[in-house]
Parts: structure tokens; C-alpha cells; sequence
């Protein structure tokens, strides 16, 4: 099949009167990365240049990495540009509620060293992308110990906090049953590994490791900016200790963890939103309405409600609602890689005949986009007719991944999950060529 591909391109190539060099990039094909369907019917369309062909972002959204502005230009690259992601906001305000409901809920267990300061660390995903951010900023709100910078809450990591006197946090206070007590950030920082890879689960497990042996008395709850880096914490020593984690993501290894003393996560209802980066890009390859399957009822019967995302339009962009997942109901979400329901059913490839798409995961590794977003990806590439190459980033460099966009000519449409948020240019100039 491999051989076919490749012949398949060339013949394609060479009616377009193109070069493979002229295409940029120069390295290997998809043919050599990650999980692949299979599907030989499907056409690239030869007549579409590639600038025009249906884009869709998503999980990192074009922005500007300091003030988190907007990249609108990557947003709206044409007609068929989509960013799709979740509302990081109303995801980080449950985040920080749900540890605040917990502390408030086992007051009488939680001050492990009875020191009357309710002592936390927090692991931060990415200095730079938006939804880690917006999930420091929540956890700090909730919990009083945020400062103001420049009209927000600073979001920058405090390093080591016991003593209370860092700039970018301040001491909170909480009240249960009459009594006071002090809520105190003791350390946070950036999970980067030395290769320069974010949210990077073994840098948290290091990161507890350090900081239990020199003031693990005095943590009394873990909060972490996603699950992969929760659940590292979880197993190398706050299970054990009794102490409640805190992540993100709803992860199925983490919702399990729950039974077993993990303190709680929020689902981003990756359900809908892998289900809604490609339906973006079908309906455009359709030329059909962009609501299609969304919030109009498509020939199949697939349709959203408006309880599980919120379009943009001034930002192009998707974004679904967040739920938090605790031991109240966490049985109903122990499988992270189910289709939702509502969005379920096959159409029909009379209709919606196969097309290629290119798509992209920063970092192969990640644990959320690689234990729960590509699962939910590949069973739904199948219900709407398309034949997605997957290509697994190593989460530090762009150039990694974009050499493996030799030809976008062989493809009908892209789904980009950038390493950083700023890079998007990095793949529209590809496509301009
Ligand atoms: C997820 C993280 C993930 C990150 C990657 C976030 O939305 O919550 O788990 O590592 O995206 O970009």
C-alpha cells in the first residue's frame, strides 16, 4: 500500500505540473508516523490549491503567547478556517471551584499538619498557552491567593512559596464552620523537560519528588494544570500520602484514579470537540453549511445541543463546555474515548464521499491529545467518510511536524495542533506556496 501511495503521489505531482521540492519541507511523508486508517478510495482534489483547501485548528489556538491576543490572520486564513478548543475560562472557574468545594467539604481531615494553613503546589502546563493560563489563574481565584497584574491574575510560577513571600501569589483565606484558615500556594512551576517539551508528566513526578521531601508535611492538596501531570504526582506520592490531586482533562486513567483517592478533573468534553474538528472540515469539503451536524440536525441525524459548546464567529472559532468530574459522578465518565451520543451515527459515503485529511498532534506523547483526543479522533474519522493521516509531533519543534507536510497537494483538508501557539505561520506558508 505503501508503494501505491507513494506512486499515487507522484502521479498527482507531476499532473499539477509541481515539484515535490517546491513543496517546502522535504522529509518523510505521513506514510512513517503514528496510526493510520486505511482507505483507498479516497481523492485529493487536484483543483483546489492548497491556501484554499479547509483548515481547522485546534487544542492550541493561534495566539500570541505573552498577552494571549488572537492571532485573527491564522483564524481566518480563508473561508474554511475553524479554530476548535474549549472554553478554557469556564473550565478553569469549575477547576478552582470543585478544589475549593473539596477543601471546604474534609476541612476536618484535610490540614494534615494541623498548622492551620491549608498548604498546596501546583504544576503548570505551559507558561505560554492560554488554557494553562486561564487554569492558574482559576485555581488562584478560587482559592484567594491570586494577585493582580495589568488588570488579570498573574499566572506566573512562584518556585518555592513556604514561608509565604512571593510576589506573584498572596496568602488566602477560607472559612469553614466559623473557623479561619490560611490557604497558601507553596510552590508551582513550569513542567518543561530539558528538551524543551511541555506538560511533561515525568517533570511533575521529579517536581513532588523534590518537593515532599523537603516540606511534604505541609502540602495538603495537589492541583495540576492537566491530568498526565496530576496523575504522575498521584503515583509517585500523593495516593499513598492521602493527599487529594487535582487535574484536568478527564482522562480515563484518571477518572479510575478517582475511586482511589484522586480529588477530581474536568472533562473538556473532548467528545465533542474531536468530533467537531473534523465535522468542520466536512462540511466545508462538502460545500454544505458549517452548522451542519453542529447546531442543525445533518442528514444522518448528528446535532449538538447548545449545553456542550458555543461558536464564536469575530473568532472563528468552537469551543466546548467543561464539566467537573468528582466521586459523585465520575462513573459516568470512565471511558474517555467514546463517541458522544448525539453525534454518533455513520453518513452515508454516497453523500459524503471519503476524503483526505492531514492532521497533526504536537507531541505525540502528551497524554490527553494521546490517550483521549486521537481515539476520539479515529472513531470519528470513520463515521464522517474521512481518510486521516496522522502525523505525532516530539512536542519541540515545529519543524518536526512540518516536514512531514512535504505535499500538501495529496490532501483535501488540515487539521493543525501547533507546538506553540505563535507558530501558525509556520504552516500557512506552507499551504501558500
Ligand atoms: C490539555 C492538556 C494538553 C494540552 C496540549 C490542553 O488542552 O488539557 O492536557 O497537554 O492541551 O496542548
Amino acid at each position: 500500500m505503501k508503494m501505491r501511495k507513494r506512486m499515487m503521489t507522484l502521479t498527482l505531482a507531476a499532473m499539477m505540473g509541481l515539484s515535490l521540492a517546491a513543496c517546502g519541507g522535504g522529509g518523510s511523508t505521513s506514510d512513517d508516523a503514528g496510526a493510520k486508517d486505511s482507505g483507498e478510495s479516497s481523492s485529493a482534489s487536484s483543483d483546489v490549491a492548497n491556501k484554499d483547501k479547509p483548515l481547522v485548528w485546534f487544542n492550541r489556538q493561534p495566539s500570541n503567547s505573552s498577552t494571549g491576543e488572537l492571532d485573527m490572520a491564522a483564524l481566518s486564513f480563508n473561508d474554511n478556517t475553524y479554530y476548535v478548543g474549549f472554553d478554557a475560562n469556564q473550565g478553569a472557574e469549575l477547576q478552582g471551584t470543585m478544589i475549593k468545594e473539596y477543601i471546604e467539604a474534609n476541612i476536618d481531615t484535610l490540614d494534615r499538619n494541623g498548622d492551620g494553613v491549608i498548604g498546596y503546589v501546583l504544576a503548570i502546563g505551559d507558561i505560554g498557552h492560554n488554557d494553562s493560563i486561564a487554569r492558574t489563574r482559576g485555581v488562584r481565584k478560587a482559592l484567594g491567593t491570586g494577585v493582580d497584574k495589568d488588570g488579570e491574575i498573574n499566572s506566573e510560577p512562584v518556585g518555592t512559596n513556604t514561608d509565604g513571600s512571593a510576589k506573584a501569589v498572596q496568602d488566602g483565606e477560607i472559612e469553614v464552620g466559623g473557623k479561619k484558615y490560611v490557604v497558601r500556594e507553596l510552590a508551582s512551576q513550569e513542567m518543561k523537560n530539558s528538551a524543551g517539551a511541555t506538560w511533561d508528566a515525568a517533570t511533575a513526578g521529579n517536581a513532588i519528588g523534590t518537593w515532599s521531601s523537603s516540606f511534604g508535611e505541609e502540602i495538603d492538596v495537589i492541583a495540576s494544570n492537566n491530568d498526565g501531570m496530576g496523575m504522575s504526582m498521584f503515583n509517585a506520592w500523593s495516593k499513598d500520602q492521602k493527599v487529594p490531586t487535582f487535574g484536568y482533562d478527564a482522562n480515563s486513567d484518571a477518572v479510575a484514579a478517582i475511586a482511589e483517592g484522586y480529588g477530581g478533573t474536568i472533562s473538556q468534553h473532548a467528545d465533542v470537540q474531536a468530533y467537531l474538528t473534523l465535522r468542520v472540515l466536512r462540511n466545508a469539503l462538502d460545500g454544505a453549511d458549517v452548522d451542519t451536524g453542529i447546531g442543525t440536525e445533518d442528514d444522518a441525524g448528528n446535532v449538538l445541543s447548545d449545553d456542550v459548546y458555543v461558536y464564536r464567529e469575530e473568532e472563528r472559532s468552537y469551543y466546548a463546555l467543561n464539566v467537573a468530574v468528582t466521586a459523585d459522578n465520575y462513573e459516568d465518565f470512565t471511558d474517555s474515548t467514546k463517541v458522544y451520543e448525539p453525534v454518533s451515527s455513520q453518513l452515508d459515503e454516497g453523500a459524503h464521499a471519503s476524503k483526505k485529511v492531514w492532521l497533526n498532534i504536537y507531541n505525540a506523547s502528551d497524554n490527553f491529545l494521546s490517550s483521549t483526543y486521537q481515539p476520539l479522533l479515529q472513531n470519528y474519522d470513520k463515521l464522517l467518510n474521512l481518510d486521516v493521516d496522522y502525523i505525532g509531533g516530539d512536542g519541540q519543534t515545529e519543524s518536526n511536524i512540518t516536514n512531514r507536510l512535504g505535499n500538501p497537494g495529496e490532501y483535501d483538508a488540515f487539521a493543525i495542533n501547533m507546538v506553540k501557539t505563535d507558530n501558525a505561520a509556520s504552516y500557512t506558508s506552507l499551504l501558500s506556496q
